[in-house]
Order: C-alpha cells, then sequence, then structure tokens
C-alpha cells in the first residue's frame, strides 16, 4: 500500500511538473478558404506531440489590414502572440520585433528555395521560416475555351478578346452576372501584386530596382495600365475595385467569370468537393504584354516568425521548425494546394497528383517577380501604398495613367529622400 500511495504521489508529480511546464503559444493563421482548418490540424498535432496548448489569433483577409494590426501589437511590445504569419514583403519591416532564428533555422534552412530564403533574412540574419511560397496565376474554365473554340490566352489582347467573347456569349443565354476576368483591385497590397504583374509583363520593371532606383514612370507602364484600366466595367465588374482574394474567388467559384486571377491556394478549393466548378479548370501563367513581353506571376508566401517580445520563445521556435517541417508542408501541399518551400518536395509524387499545376508551371514559380522589399527594407509599405493608391486612381478612371505615373514618380522620390533603409 505505502508503495502504491509512492507510485501514485510520483505519478502526480510528473503530471504537476508537466503542466506546470506545459505553456500556451498564440499564433497568427489567416483564413483564406482552407487556411484556418489547416494550420489548425498543423498546430493542433504539434500540441499533442508536445503537451503544449496552441491558440490561433484570426486576423483580417487583407494582406494591408494585417500588417497595420501587426505593427500596432508589436509596438506596443504585446506578448499576446508568439508566433506571427507574416508576408514575404515585411520581413524588412518588422525585423526590430522579431527574434533573430540564424542559429535554431540553421540545420534546415538551405532546404528552401533561395528566393524564399531571400525573403526571410534581413542583413544576413535568419528573421522567419519560409512556410509556402505564392505566384500569380491565370486560372481559366476550360469547359468554356471548349464551348467557345478558344486556346488559352497568351497575352493580355488575346485574354481580353476571350473574355468579351465568353460574356457576350453566356449573357446572351441568360446569365446577366457572367464576367469574362476577375482579380484583385481593392486599394491594399494585393493589388501591388496584381498591378506589378501587368507592369513587368510589358517590360516596364519592378517599381524600383535591385539598385534602389525608381523606374516606374515608363511608356511600357503606361500601357500596362492603360489596358487594366479597359477592362474595368467591360470585361471586369466596377465592384472589382473593392475585390480581395476572396471576392474573386467567390465569383469565379460560382461559375460567374471565364478567368481570374489568384494564387495556388484557390486550386483545391476550386477542385473541391461542394465546388460548381471542379474538374472544369485549368491554371497556366499569367499573359504576356505583348509579343515581346514576358509571363510575369509576382512573388508571393508567407514565413513564420516569433516575436521578440514572446514569453515562451523557445517552444514557439518549436513550433515554427515543425509547421515549416518536410512533413507539414506535404500536408499542407496535397490538402490545400500551398506550395511547399522546400525543394526536394517539388518532385514528390503525392503533391504532383493533388496539384499538377506545381510542376507544369515551375517557370512560373521560378522566375517570379519580387517585390523591391529588400531594397526599400522599412519603406516598402509606404512605396506600396504610394502603388497601389496610384494604380487605383486610374483603374477607378480618377487619373490618366501617364500623369498618375508621374505623381507616383515624385512621391517615391520624397519617401526615398533621405535614402531607402
Ligand atoms: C498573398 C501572398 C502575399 C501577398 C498577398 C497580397 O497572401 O502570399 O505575398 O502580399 O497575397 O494580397
Amino acid at each position: 500500500m505505502p508503495r502504491l500511495i509512492a507510485s501514485l504521489g510520483l505519478a502526480a508529480g510528473i503530471l504537476a511538473s508537466t503542466s506546470a511546464w506545459a505553456v500556451e503559444i498564440s499564433i497568427s493563421c489567416s483564413a483564406l478558404g482552407k487556411e484556418y482548418e489547416i494550420c489548425k490540424q498543423g498546430v493542433d498535432a504539434w500540441a499533442k506531440r508536445t503537451g503544449n496548448t496552441v491558440k490561433i489569433v484570426s486576423t483580417p483577409n487583407s494582406a494591408t489590414e494585417r500588417l497595420a494590426l501587426y505593427q500596432q501589437l508589436l509596438a506596443a511590445g504585446a506578448s499576446d502572440i508568439d508566433v506571427f504569419q507574416i508576408d514575404v514583403v515585411w520581413t524588412g519591416i518588422l525585423a526590430d520585433h522579431l527574434m533573430d532564428l540564424t542559429a535554431k533555422g540553421q540545420a534546415d534552412i538551405d532546404d528552401h528555395l533561395p528566393a524564399m530564403v531571400e525573403t526571410s533574412r534581413v542583413n544576413g540574419k535568419l528573421m522567419a521560416m519560409p512556410w509556402f511560397a505564392d505566384a500569380g496565376l491565370l486560372y481559366y474554365r476550360q469547359d468554356l475555351l471548349d464551348k467557345y473554340k478558344r486556346p488559352v490566352p497568351q497575352t493580355w489582347a488575346d485574354l481580353t478578346e476571350t473574355a468579351r467573347m465568353i460574356q457576350d456569349g453566356e449573357r446572351k443565354d441568360g446569365r446577366g452576372d457572367f464576367w469574362g476576368y476577375v482579380w484583385q483591385g481593392r486599394a491594399y497590397e494585393g493589388l501591388t501584386t496584381n498591378a506589378l504583374e501587368w507592369v513587368a509583363s510589358f517590360g516596364g520593371g519592378a517599381i524600383v530596382d535591385d539598385k534602389g532606383e525608381i523606374t516606374i514612370e515608363n511608356p511600357k507602364a503606361t500601357e500596362a495600365l492603360k489596358a487594366a484600366a479597359g477592362w474595368v466595367g467591360t470585361i471586369t465588374p466596377e465592384g472589382v475595385l473593392n475585390y480581395t482574394e476572396e471576392e474573386s474567388r467567390g465569383v469565379f467559384q460560382a461559375g460567374n467569370a471565364a478567368f481570374m486571377r489568384n494564387w495556388p491556394y484557390a486550386w483545391a478549393l476550386a477542385q473541391g468537393a461542394d465546388s460548381t466548378i471542379k474538374g472544369k479548370v485549368g491554371i497556366a501563367p499569367l499573359p504576356k504584354g505583348g509579343a515581346d513581353g514576358r509571363h510575369a506571376g509576382t512573388l508571393g508566401g508567407q514565413l513564420l516568425a516569433v516575436s521578440k517580445y514572446s514569453k515562451n520563445a523557445d517552444a514557439a521556435t518549436d513550433l515554427v521548425l515543425y509547421l515549416t517541417s518536410q512533413q507539414e508542408q506535404k500536408r499542407r501541399a496535397v490538402e490545400g494546394s500551398f506550395n511547399p518551400t522546400i525543394v526536394a518536395l517539388y518532385s514528390d509524387a503525392d503533391i504532383a497528383r493533388a496539384n499538377p499545376f506545381i510542376g507544369d508551371l515551375v517557370d512560373v514559380f521560378t522566375n517570379a517577380v519580387a517585390r523591391p522589399a529588400t531594397v526599400t527594407g522599412q519603406n516598402y509599405n509606404k512605396v506600396s501604398t504610394e502603388f497601389f493608391n496610384a494604380v487605383h486612381q486610374v483603374l477607378s478612371k480618377r487619373a490618366e495613367p501617364a500623369q498618375a505615373l508621374n505623381r507616383l514618380d515624385r512621391d517615391l522620390k520624397r519617401i526615398k529622400r533621405d535614402g531607402w533603409k
């Protein structure tokens, strides 16, 4: 009996010490489509392995609103969130509030795509771990291209013509709410990614070049914006001026658009059991600006970082390493079509089966156009905000493209006055 009591006492002691050690980690995960559910499965698996608990903090869908929320929390030194899901373009902006993961991430970092590793480093230090890679893609309705006997558009002029033809035809068939092309036109970071694709595809550069020179005021960029402004109200609903990713996916997935620009996550949802367009969708590179233009998809993606103000930095770092591991990236790719950042997973048969486009569009991902986040450092959000506001004015016909770009050039020069960083 005494022995039993002693062993019960021992067991209770172990339990007590486990729970004293076990911690609660909070993580911000975005919730586009299935993102929340897939994040939850990942953190629950880690919690089970470690005995810790994890709380998910939901964040706004708009990247720009999310950044503002993070900046507010971090500026106050708040320890409410231990692990932040951060956009590839925010590392420089948030670095002062993040833990240096160089030592802990060292063993794994070389397994990741170099472009994504670059977005995770600031002044040579690893401030985040790559989680998934994004690139802008063209989604099309294969059934409608077949019906109207049209090929997948190669240039924006082709897309404009084909979108128009399908839209006219579908509307004649009584589908008054059918549109040719939907994308992200709200004045937020997503518009920067869309407009950069138009500009780069016409050969108009990437707003600011690698040396920090402002290049956006040029005839190719003007031409690109003119083309995009021409879509609004013709092949694209005026409402697009307030669309983020999810609003455009809503229209496309309801079967009400021929083409959509979006990130890879929309694939798993379009192919979902309850999708009205399941089996009818294809993905291609976004069109070229013209015969001498190029296919251009903006490089996007998300990283995981640990807050400098976390009270449980070791456990938080362990969670980051678990979520960004090969096993977890594979699960996310198969279930949610989140492109891995680990190079080896690009030859994984299960991932290729679930997402045929990943293999077919290797060029889109390897040649994705980077936003000028590294070169403009802490100023990136200001640069992007000026850019998307200027583009939004053109799209809503409040400014002519050349005039808007001239003003933008002047505003960017003002931001750069004391150098970028
Ligand atoms: C996606 C991309 C991100 C981009 C954002 C714009 O979340 O991963 O890089 O900034 O969309 O809306």
